[in-house]
C-alpha cells in the first residue's frame, strides 16, 4: 500500500522516475509561509463552523506554528515522494498530532489550495515590488533636483534634436515606473480575490464559511465560480506582464546608461564599484550592470511567454500542466526585484558629465526648430519657414557653421523678416526656456513637475 495522502486506491508504489517528474518541492517550498496562513485560517473556519473542536483547533495551529519554525531555521525535511509544499506540510501535520491533523483537508483540495498560495505570494510580491519602483522614482526625483537646470541635447532616432533639460529626461523615467506601480495596483484588485473554499472544482456540501476565511486572510471579496477558480491564473500572467514592463523600462534606462557612459558620448560617469574590469584589457571599465539588466530582460519576457502558452490550450478547472506556473512566476519576481533594487543605488552613484551635455547642445543645430518657430511668429506660413531653415542649415553645413554663428546678414540672405531678436531664439538656454507648452523641457514647467514628483514621493511636504 501507498503511504502517500492519496494513496488509498493505490496497490503498488510510485515509479521513482515519476517522483521525480512530478514534483514541485523544490521551488514551491517558498510558499510555505502561504500555505500555512491558508491552513490556520481554514482550520479557524473549520471549527467556527462544527467541522473541528476547539481542541483540534489548537492542536492545527500548535502544529503549524511548529512546522513554519522548522522551516525557518532549516531543519524541516521535505520529502520528494510527497510531490508538494501542500502534502509536505499537511504529512508532517499528521506525523505530528494524528487525528487533528487528518481533518484539516475536509472542504479543500489542492487545487484550491495552490490558488490560494499563489494569490497571497503575489499580494505580497506586488507590495514588493511597488515599494522598490518607489525608490527608483525618488532617486530620479532626487538626480533631477540635483541638476535642475543642467541642459542637454535631446535626441529623436538618437539623432541630436533640440535641447532639453537633463531633469526633463530623468523625469521621463519617473513617469514610466509611475506607470508601473499602478499597473500593479490593478494588477492586485483581481489577486486579491479569495479561492479557497472551492474544493476540487465544484464547491463543497460540507458546511463551511468562504467569507470568513476572507477576513481572515484579509480578502475583500471571494471568487465567484468555483470551476474558474481552480483552473484561473490570469491574475498570475496580469502580474508577469507588469514585470515585463518593468523590465522593459528598466531595459531601456541601461540602454542609454551603456550608451551615456561610452566614450563617444560620456555624458555620465557609473561609480568604480557599479564596474567590472576586462580580464585582459587593462584599461576597460564595463558597464557589466545596465548590460546585465538589459540582458535579463530576455527572461521576464520568457517567463510571460511560458505562462500564455501554458494556458491557451487548457480545459477548464485544474490541470497538473498549472504546476508549471510557479517557476515562471518566481523567475520573474527575483529578476526583477533583482534589477529594480541594483538600479536604485546605481542611480544614487552616477555621475551626470555637465560640460560634455552641455557642449553637445552648441553643435547639431539642436536650435533649428526655434528659428522656424521665430518665422511662424513673423507670419511666415510653417512650411515655408521649415523650407527656409533647411536652406539656411545646408548654408551652415557648407560652412562649418552653426546658426548662431551666422551674422545678422548673412541670415537675412534667407528671408527679411528675421532680426537681431533672432539670436535670443537661437541660445540654448532661450530654446529650452521657450518650451512652456505643459508637459514641455521649459526650466519653469520641470520645477512645477519636479515639485509635485517631490510631493508624491513624500520628499517636500
Ligand atoms: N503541486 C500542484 C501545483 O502546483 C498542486 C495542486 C495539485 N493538484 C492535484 N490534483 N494534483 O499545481
Amino acid at each position: 500500500m501507498s503511504d502517500k495522502l492519496w494513496g488509498g486506491r493505490f496497490a503498488g508504489a510510485t515509479a521513482a522516475s515519476v517522483e521525480a517528474f512530478t514534483a514541485s518541492i523544490h521551488y514551491d517550498s517558498r510558499l510555505y509561509k502561504y500555505d500555512i496562513a491558508g491552513s490556520w485560517a481554514h482550520a479557524t473556519m473549520l471549527a467556527a463552523n462544527g467541522l473541528l473542536t476547539d481542541d483540534e483547533l489548537e492542536a492545527i495551529v500548535t502544529g503549524l506554528v511548529a512546522i513554519e519554525s522548522e522551516i525557518e531555521a532549516g531543519s524541516f525535511s521535505f520529502r520528494q515522494d510527497l510531490e508538494d509544499i501542500h502534502m509536505n506540510i499537511e504529512k508532517s501535520l499528521v506525523e505530528r498530532i494524528g487525528a487533528a491533523g487528518a481533518r484539516l483537508h475536509s472542504a479543500r483540495s489542492r487545487n484550491d489550495q495552490v490558488a490560494l498560495d499563489l494569490r497571497l505570494y503575489l499580494r505580497d510580491e506586488c507590495d514588493h515590488l511597488t515599494h522598490l519602483l518607489t525608490a527608483v522614482q525618488k532617486a530620479f526625483v532626487v538626480l533631477a533636483r540635483s541638476y535642475l537646470g543642467q541642459v542637454m541635447p535631446g535626441y529623436t532616432h538618437l539623432q541630436r534634436a533640440q535641447p532639453v533639460l537633463l531633469s526633463h529626461h530623468l523625469l521621463a523615467y519617473y513617469e514610466m515606473f509611475g506607470r508601473d506601480s499602478e499597473r500593479l495596483a490593478d494588477c492586485r484588485k483581481r489577486i486579491n480575490i479569495m479561492p479557497l473554499g472551492v474544493a476540487a472544482l465544484a464547491g463543497t456540501g460540507l458546511p463551511i464559511d468562504r467569507q470568513h476565511v476572507a477576513d481572515l486572510l484579509g480578502f475583500p471579496v471571494i471568487t465567484a465560480n468555483s470551476m474558474d477558480t481552480t483552473g484561473d491564473r490570469d491574475f498570475a500572467i496580469e502580474f508577469v506582464s507588469c514585470c515585463t514592463l518593468i523590465q522593459i523600462h528598466l531595459s531601456r534606462l541601461s540602454e542609454e546608461l551603456v550608451l551615456w557612459s561610452s566614450q563617444e558620448f560620456s555624458f555620465v560617469t557609473i561609480a568604480d564599484r557599479f564596474c567590472t574590469g576586462s580580464s585582459i584589457m587593462p584599461q576597460k571599465k564595463n558597464p557589466d550592470i545596465p548590460e546585465l539588466i538589459r540582458g535579463k530582460t530576455g527572461r521576464v519576457v520568457g517567463s510571460l511567454m511560458a505562462l500564455c502558452t501554458l494556458m491557451k490550450g487548457l480545459p477548464l478547472t485544474y490541470n497538473r500542466d498549472l504546476q508549471e506556473d510557479k517557476e515562471q512566476v518566481f523567475d520573474a519576481v527575483d529578476t526583477v526585484s533583482a534589477s529594480l533594487a541594483i538600479t536604485a543605488e546605481l542611480l544614487a552613484n552616477l555621475q551626470f558629465n555637465t560640460e560634455r551635455m552641455e557642449k553637445a547642445t552648441r553643435t547639431g543645430f539642436l536650435t533649428a526648430t526655434d528659428l522656424a518657430d521665430y518665422l511662424v511668429l513673423k507670419n511666415v506660413p510653417f512650411r515655408e519657414a521649415h523650407g527656409i531653415v533647411g536652406r539656411a542649415v545646408a548654408f551652415c553645413i557648407e560652412k562649418g557653421l552653426e546658426l548662431v554663428e551666422l551674422t545678422i546678414e548673412e541670415l537675412r540672405q534667407f528671408s527679411s523678416v528675421i532680426d537681431k531678436d533672432v539670436f535670443e531664439v537661437l541660445s540654448i538656454q532661450g530654446s529650452v526656456n521657450s518650451r512652456i507648452s505643459a508637459g514641455g523641457t521649459a526650466q519653469q514647467r520641470v520645477e512645477e513637475a519636479l515639485d509635485l514628483a517631490e510631493l508624491n514621493m513624500g520628499i517636500k511636504s
